[in-house]
């Protein structure tokens, strides 16, 4: 089974990857800030995590415990956007860019090595 996280799957854009996903037999971790909306805690195979991507180590921590319980990656999705104050710039950049980049690189490693032949979703 493959193991998808989505960095912001509680909501819009991400919410809809994290059901095409699920219903496409992934194993998918969503990061987000909020409990997700009711009844997303049953849809089968999805795990989710609270953490805040302002706050940089604690959305780090949330994707390593998610390697942890559901396996190395073999998909990164990022869908977060940031919602904050208006004309926030530090917050827009830490959510959008600083967050991603520092994601990327603390999770490049614990990507499963893809088969030979092995295609894409
Ligand atoms: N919606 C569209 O039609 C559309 C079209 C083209 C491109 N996009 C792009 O898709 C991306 C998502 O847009 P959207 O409209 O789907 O946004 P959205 O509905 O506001 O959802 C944003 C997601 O990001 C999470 N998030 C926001 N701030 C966060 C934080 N500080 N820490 C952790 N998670 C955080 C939210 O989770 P919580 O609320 O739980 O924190 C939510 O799951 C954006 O880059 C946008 O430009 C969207």
């Amino acid at each position: 089974m493959s193991h998808a996280l989505i960095v912001g799957g509680t909501r819009g854009l991400g919410r809809e990857v994290v059901r095409i996903l699920s219903s496409r037999g992934s194993q998918v971790s969503v990061i987000g800030r909020r409990d997700p909306p009711e009844g997303d805690r049953q849809i089968p195979n999805v795990q989710h995590w609270i953490a805040d991507l302002l706050d940089g180590d604690a959305a780090l921590r949330a994707a390593e415990s998610a390697v942890g319980s559901n396996g190395l990656l073999n998909y990164l999705i990022f869908c977060q956007r940031y919602r904050g104050k208006d004309n926030d710039w530090a917050g827009e950049i830490q959510v959008s860019l600083t967050a991603t980049k520092q994601l990327i690189e603390a999770l490049a490693p614990r990507f499963a090595p893809r088969a030979t032949g092995e295609s894409c979703l």
